[in-house]
């Protein structure tokens, strides 16, 4: 696939450039192809891991300024202009330089193509028109250059295009608005004032750059949070290491198997990080006794999804998911708790949760008992689909299984938990003498 993409792009330059076109001029060539590598340089890396490149100004610009030859002339300036740092530290692979070169060439292209259908219909001193003719053009280009980028990465990182694509396509177009007026501004300015005009557009570029880094941090900031709260109380629980972040992907793949969007699927794998959030407040006697809990214990581990939902409730960007945390104990029949919920009046987030939780436990060991195995555990949801669990998730997940085998979870994009847990820590505490105990005497 990503070698067709470069073929296309490779057989494009050639058929620009043979023969070169008579009315080339070598400045203003040069001038947009350094422009565009300054603004290349260090691309921000976005949620999803496509990257946001600043330099579809300067670009643009080069396609909109007609002393150039165009296409031959953009084209080029796509392919020498768009080399960033990681090329020449040798970060990538020469296939990956490759295959962004011809991505550029071929997104470049795409505006062009654009550029010269929508000619014939502007004039020069029509507005709309001319306003209409940016943002087709502008358009071409980003769809072309977002495609290609969301198809390297999904194919890089084994995950869905849709979810890459959704991921990175608001941020990609908020920061491409902002870039194709200015490129046409670009051109204007080099062609009225003087190619030196231009340059104070690099300011504002490297604003929106820093704009974007802050952004990009931001996110991964609140990911990494809510990452490490879920696994404190896998840490606090000790045997169920690992299993909120299993809980997660297998309900965001439940949720994507059944069409939902990308928003809502981040939403219940971010509630599935964090369903058990609330046995911070359930007494350690009780969330680690290795034992079956006696009535009046169940009942006070019952109330865990209370806690939790009180929990997340004062953050904002958390609030979305308290009622799915609320609910994530509700039986299908009405049977579970808090509320005693059923059916579809049960949040389908929770419904979703639910599901992938039981499945989680009985296919990782805990302390208090073996797990009973893939099939056994496919055996029970079966047995409960209408009881404890929405068929339609059941089904779902059977689907998955099916596809996917019983490995599906096993791979995670989570770095390997390699740490001591918090229960092992204090059962290994507990079994060495306190410090003061050493030093006293
Ligand atoms: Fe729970």
């Amino acid at each position: 696939m990503l070698a067709v993409v470069i073929s296309a792009a490779g057989l494009l330059l050639a058929k620009l450039s043979a023969p070169p076109p008579t009315n080339f001029d070598l400045g203003p060539f040069a001038f947009w192809v350094a422009l565009t590598l300054i603004s290349s340089f260090v691309p921000v890396r976005l949620p999803g891991g496509v990257l946001a490149y600043l330099n579809t100004a300067p670009l643009l610009a080069a396609l909109f300024d007609p002393s150039l030859a165009n296409p031959f002339a953009v084209c080029w300036i796509a392919f020498l202009g768009t080399f960033e740092l990681r090329d020449f530290k040798r970060q990538l692979p020469w296939f990956g330089t490759l295959y962004n070169r011809s991505n550029w060439v071929l997104s470049a292209f795409a505006a062009w193509v654009a550029l010269a259908v929508t000619n014939p219909w502007v004039k020069a001193a029509d507005p709309y028109a001319t306003f209409a003719q940016i943002l087709i053009v502008g358009f071409a280009f980003a769809i072309a250059n977002n495609f290609l980028s969301v198809l390297a990465a999904s194919v890089r990182q084994q995950s869905p295009f849709a979810k890459i694509w959704a991921l990175s396509v608001r941020n990609v177009a908020i920061g491409l608005l902002g870039q194709i007026p200015m490129g046409w501004l670009m051109a204007k300015i080099a062609l009225g004032v003087g190619y030196w005009a231009t340059l104070p557009f690099l300011i504002p570029l490297l604003l929106a750059r820093y704009t974007f880094t802050k952004y990009a941090e931001t996110r991964d900031l609140f990911f990494g949070t809510v990452s490490a709260l879920s696994q404190a109380i896998d840490a606090k629980d000790g045997f169920t290491r690992g299993h909120a972040d299993r809980v997660s992907r297998i309900a965001g793949a439940v949720a994507r198997e059944m069409g939902l969007g990308e928003a809502e699927i981040e939403r219940i794998e971010l509630a599935g990080l964090l369903h058990d959030i609330g046995k911070i407040g359930v007494e350690d006697r009780i969330l680690m006794k290795p034992m079956r809990l006696d009535a009046d214990e169940q009942e006070l581990m019952r109330r865990h999804p209370i806690y939790g939902a009180s929990i997340l409730e004062p953050s904002a960007a958390l609030r979305p998911l308290v009622q799915m945390v609320l609910h994530h104990h509700e039986n299908f029949d009405g049977s579970g708790y808090p509320e005693g919920l059923r059916g579809e009046g049960i949040p389908f987030g929770s419904r979703v949760i639910i599901v992938a939780d039981a499945y989680e436990a009985m296919t990782s060991d805990r302390i208090y008992r073996k797990a009973i195995g893939h099939e056994r555990a496919l055996e029970q949801l079966e047995k409960y689909k209408g009881i404890q669990f929405d068929p339609k998730v059941v089904r779902a997940l059977q689907q998955l299984l099916a596809k996917r085998g019983p490995g599906a979870f096993e791979v995670s994009d989570l770095p390997p938990i390699n740490y001591e847990t918090l229960a092992e820590l204090r059962r290994r505490l507990a079994r060495e003498p306190l410090i003061r105990d050493a030093h006293a005497g």
